[in-house]
């Protein structure tokens, strides 16, 4: 079947089923533009609550699917490929979580949303890169235990006289974007300004002019006068970047930042994760609703 045969199919079944396409700023490019909403993780768990449809086929990774699942758990949560996982947010667990609460009995648990429901149930509140300093601010304790990103986390604590706590965890897709890149790439392109994604180490984002979720660097870039960009994130962002401003110039700083989890859902996939309905995410009952007051607690600090 060509792509434009699998539109087509998947345009009927969509209407069939009240189904939409979610997709994330890292999914494919075409899977972006068959997608009926595309943005960072805030705006996608945000749509899984708003949008009156039966069915969501996520384009992205398991937390997101699972997330969607959590605040919504009467719509049918589609992830095209079981196995696109997020590699940062194994780095928890909720057994090491709560050995780490122990260790700090009086820090307020804050869980980036890549991480699994489990995590989350034995969280206080979520965040994400796009609310990550208004959800701090909203927190009543003065003590802090982020998990899992180091990077976010860090970047956090430069934003608050709150005491963080870091959790050893990372996105290695972020992680292996060096300052070194940073400094080639400024000298290649002087003139161009440095957006970075907080998922980067501290030694990056010292040089970066502006620090934002995928969604925040889309949208800064897009409002900007400038013509030329650095930018500090997963390659497939050059995709709406160019989309929105044609114009602009856009030079990713790591030709390596390349998440492969993220391209699991594709076009093929996706069209047979909505005719077979698989795969389906759920969530025991029991996590769902702890995993809930932490998502629910997260969107309550951040008023649309
Ligand atoms: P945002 O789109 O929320 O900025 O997240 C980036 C990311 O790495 C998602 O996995
Ligand atoms: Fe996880 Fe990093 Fe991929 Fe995002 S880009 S899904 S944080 S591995």
């Amino acid at each position: 079947m060509d792509n434009n045969e699998i539109l087509r199919r998947l345009s009927e079944l969509k209407e069939e089923k009240n189904a939409v396409i979610l997709a994330h700023n890292y999914a494919r490019a075409e899977v972006q533009d068959a997608a009926d909403l595309v943005g960072d993780s805030f705006t996608l768990s945000q749509a899984a609550v708003d949008l009156d449809a039966d069915v969501i086929v996520f384009a992205g990774v398991h937390f997101m699917a699972e997330s969607a699942y959590i605040l919504s758990p009467q719509k049918t949560i589609l992830l095209p490929d079981a196995d696109a996982g997020c590699p940062m947010a194994d780095m928890v667990s909720a057994e090491a979580l709560c050995e780490a609460k122990k260790k700090y009995p009086n820090a307020a648990v804050v869980c980036y949303v890549n991480s699994s429901a489990a995590v989350k149930a034995e969280s206080d509140v979520c965040c994400t890169s796009a609310n990550a300093k208004e959800v701090i601010s909203a927190i009543e304790e003065d003590e802090i235990l982020f998990v899992p990103d180091k990077n976010l986390g860090h970047y956090v604590s430069t934003l608050t006289d709150k005491k963080v706590h870091l959790w050893d965890g990372f996105c290695p897709i972020h992680q292996q974007i060096t300052a070194h890149d940073v400094l080639a790439a400024k000298s290649r392109h002087p003139d161009a300004v440095f957006l970075a994604h907080p998922e980067c180490r501290p030694e990056v984002l010292k040089f970066a002019d502006g620090i934002f979720s995928t969604a925040g660097i889309i949208k800064y870039a897009a409002a900007s006068s400038d013509a030329e960009f650095l930018i500090g994130t997963e390659q497939e962002m050059m995709h709406k970047l160019k989309k929105d401003s044609p114009e602009k110039s856009f030079y990713p700083v790591s030709k390596y930042a390349y998440c492969a989890n993220m391209k699991m859902a594709a076009l093929p996939s996706i069209l047979n994760a909505l005719e077979t309905e698989t795969t389906k995410i759920t969530v025991p009952e029991e996590i769902r609703v702890k995993a809930k007051k932490s998502l629910d607690r997260m969107l309550e600090a951040v008023p649309k």
